[in-house]
C-alpha cells in the first residue's frame, strides 16, 4: 500500500509538483495526503489546491511556536500522514517536532552536503571555485541540514555561471533526485 505523506512548503513547490507528477505514475510507493505551509500564499498552495491535493495553511505570525506547530502536527495526523517531505520550507523545526517525528522527516538541500548547509548554497559553491554543485535529499534531525544523506545530484559548474543559473540547472536535478530517493526510502 502506499505511504501516505505530507509535503511541507513555503513558496513556489516545485519540488512538490515533481512530488505530485511522480504520484501520479502507476506503483509509485506513496501519495501526497496533505500539503501543508506556513504561507498561506504560496503559489505551491495554489498549485495543489487546483491539483486536487487537501492543503493546509496557517501562519505562524504572532503565535507561540509550540501552538504553530501543534496545529501542524494535527492537520498531518488528521489527514494519515506517516512521513514529512520538506520542500522548500524555509522554517526551522523545533526539536521537539522533529523528535515527534523522529525518522519520519526528509528535506531536499540545494549542495553536496555535508557541503554548505543552511542559505546561500550556490554563491557559496561558486566563490569556493567548486567543479561541481547538486542537491541532497536527507534525514531531518536536530541539526540544521545534518541528517543521514539518503541520495545526491551532481551537477557541473559552467563558465559563466551565476548563483541563479546554477540554482536552476540544480533545481532541474533536485526535480528528478526527490521523488527518487522518497520512493527508494519509503520503500525500505
Ligand atoms: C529548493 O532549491 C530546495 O532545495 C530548497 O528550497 C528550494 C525550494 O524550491 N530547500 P521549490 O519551492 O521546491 O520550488
Amino acid at each position: 500500500m502506499a505511504k501516505s505523506i505530507g509535503v511541507l512548503i513555503s513558496g513556489r513547490g516545485s519540488n512538490m509538483m515533481a512530488l505530485a507528477e511522480a504520484a501520479r505514475q502507476p506503483g509509485c510507493p506513496y501519495r501526497i495526503a496533505l500539503v501543508a505551509s506556513d504561507k498561506p500564499e504560496a503559489p505551491g498552495l495554489a498549485w495543489a489546491q487546483h491539483n486536487g491535493l487537501a492543503t493546509f495553511a496557517l501562519s505562524p505570525r504572532g503565535m507561540p511556536k509550540a501552538d504553530y506547530e501543534a496545529a501542524i502536527d494535527v492537520a498531518l495526523r488528521n489527514a494519515g500522514v506517516e512521513a514529512i517531505a520538506l520542500a522548500g520550507y524555509m522554517r526551522l523545526l523545533s526539536d521537539e517536532f522533529v523528535a515527534r517525528w523522529r525518522g519520519q522527516i526528509v528535506n531536499i538541500h540545494p549542495s553536496l552536503l555535508p557541503l554548505y548547509k543552511g542559505l546561500d548554497t550556490h554563491a557559496r559553491a561558486l566563490a569556493a571555485g567548486d567543479a561541481e554543485a547538486g542537491c541532497s535529499v536527507h534525514l531531518v534531525t536536530e541539526e540544521l541540514d545534518g541528517g543521514e544523506v539518503l541520495g545526491q545530484a551532481r551537477v557541473p559548474v559552467l563558465a559563466g555561471d551565476t548563483p541563479d543559473l546554477l540554482a536552476t540547472r540544480v533545481l532541474a536535478a533536485e526535480h528528478q533526485l526527490y521523488p527518487r530517493v522518497l520512493s527508494e526510502w519509503l520503500s525500505r
